[in-house]
Parts: structure tokens; sequence; C-alpha cells
């Protein structure tokens, strides 16, 4: 875990890398927590969703929600709501009542984020995920606002301790 450019860059070099990181995050959230993915087609958005879930205590299969754009589930710890807004139309996205989610009690993650930038809650944490060579993913993190920013920092402490 470093900082690049106002950024933390985690480096995974497999799916045991990425469930770490989904870890570390899961021991910081809170009702209400937004989680905004991002990369292209296959980066990783739903492995670490998956991860989260299972770090959360979601005990059901976690499924990619494509087709469903929107799928909840019961977590140990919180809610969980997984969207993937890669199909969302602004007419469905009305209906859904996205704030609902973003601002309900459990912790909202959601695939494609910044295809509904403007949809998204401004206090938000950014995962962009990219492919960096060997299959392995490059994660970067940026907090916007309470409390992300401050997660930041402390996942930046924590580093590379076992979690
Ligand atoms: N950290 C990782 N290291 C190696 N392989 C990975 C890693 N994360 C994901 N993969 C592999 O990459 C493939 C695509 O992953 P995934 O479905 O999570 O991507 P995605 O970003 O959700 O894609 P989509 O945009 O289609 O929803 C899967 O086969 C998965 O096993
Ligand atoms: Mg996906």
């Amino acid at each position: 875990m470093e900082w690049t450019n106002g950024e933390l860059l985690w480096i995974a070099q497999s799916q045991e890398d990425t469930t770490r990181l989904a870890r570390k995050l899961a021991d910081l959230v809170v009702p209400g927590t937004v989680i905004a993915l991002d990369g292209d087609l296959g980066a990783g958005k739903t492995t670490w969703s998956q991860a989260f879930a299972a770090a959360i205590g979601v005990r059901e299969v976690v499924n990619s929600p494509t087709f469903t754009i929107i799928k909840e589930y019961e977590g140990e710890k919180l809610p969980f709501y997984h969207m993937d807004v890669y199909r969302l139309s602004q007419e469905e996205a009305d209906e859904l009542g996205l704030d609902e989610y973003f601002f309900g009690d459990g912790v909202t993650v959601v695939e494609w984020a910044s295809l509904i930038d403007d949809l998204l809650p401004p206090r938000r944490l950014v995962i962009s995920i990219q492919h960096a060579g060997d299959g392995s993913r490059e994660f970067r993190i940026k907090g916007y606002g309470a409390p992300y920013a401050e997660w930041c920092q402390m996942l930046n402490e924590i580093g590379e301790s076992e979690g």
C-alpha cells in the first residue's frame, strides 16, 4: 500500500490479495457507506464485491448484478446493496430511488459507478481497478469527504498487516 498522486495504490497479484483489501475495508464500513467501483470489463469489480460481501458476513452467494442492476443481501455486520449500473437508464434510475440505498442502513457497492457520477453522493470512496499485467490488478483508492478521506489514511497505516 502506497500513496501516489493523492490516491492509495494496492497491487493485487491474486484474488487472495483482492480479498485482503476487501477485508481491511470491511472493518471500516458503517451504515450509509458508499463505495464506487470503476474499471474496464473484467477488471475485477465483481470479484472485489464478492470478497467484500463475505467479509461483512453475507452468507448468500453474491452474483454479478449486471442484469438485475441492484440486489440486496443481509450481512452479519450490515445489509449489503450491490449495484451494477452498466445497463441502467435514467428512467430506471429514477424508479429505483438510488438515494434510499445510498443513505440507507447498509453499505452500497456500485460497479461502473462513474457512469452515474451525477447520481452518486459527493461523499464516497472511489476504487478504480486496472489490469496490470501477469494477471495482477492495480487498485487506486480515493476518499471524498468524511469519513472516507480518513479511511484512506487508516488503510495506509494498517498497510500490509494481515487481515
Ligand atoms: N485480483 C485478481 N487477480 C487475478 N484475477 C482476477 C482478480 N480479480 C478478478 N480476477 C479475474 O478476472 C475475471 C473478471 O473478474 P470480474 O468479473 O470480477 O470483473 P468485473 O470488473 O466485475 O467485470 P464486468 O465489467 O464484466 O462486471 C474473473 O475471471 C476473475 O477471476
Ligand atoms: Mg462485474
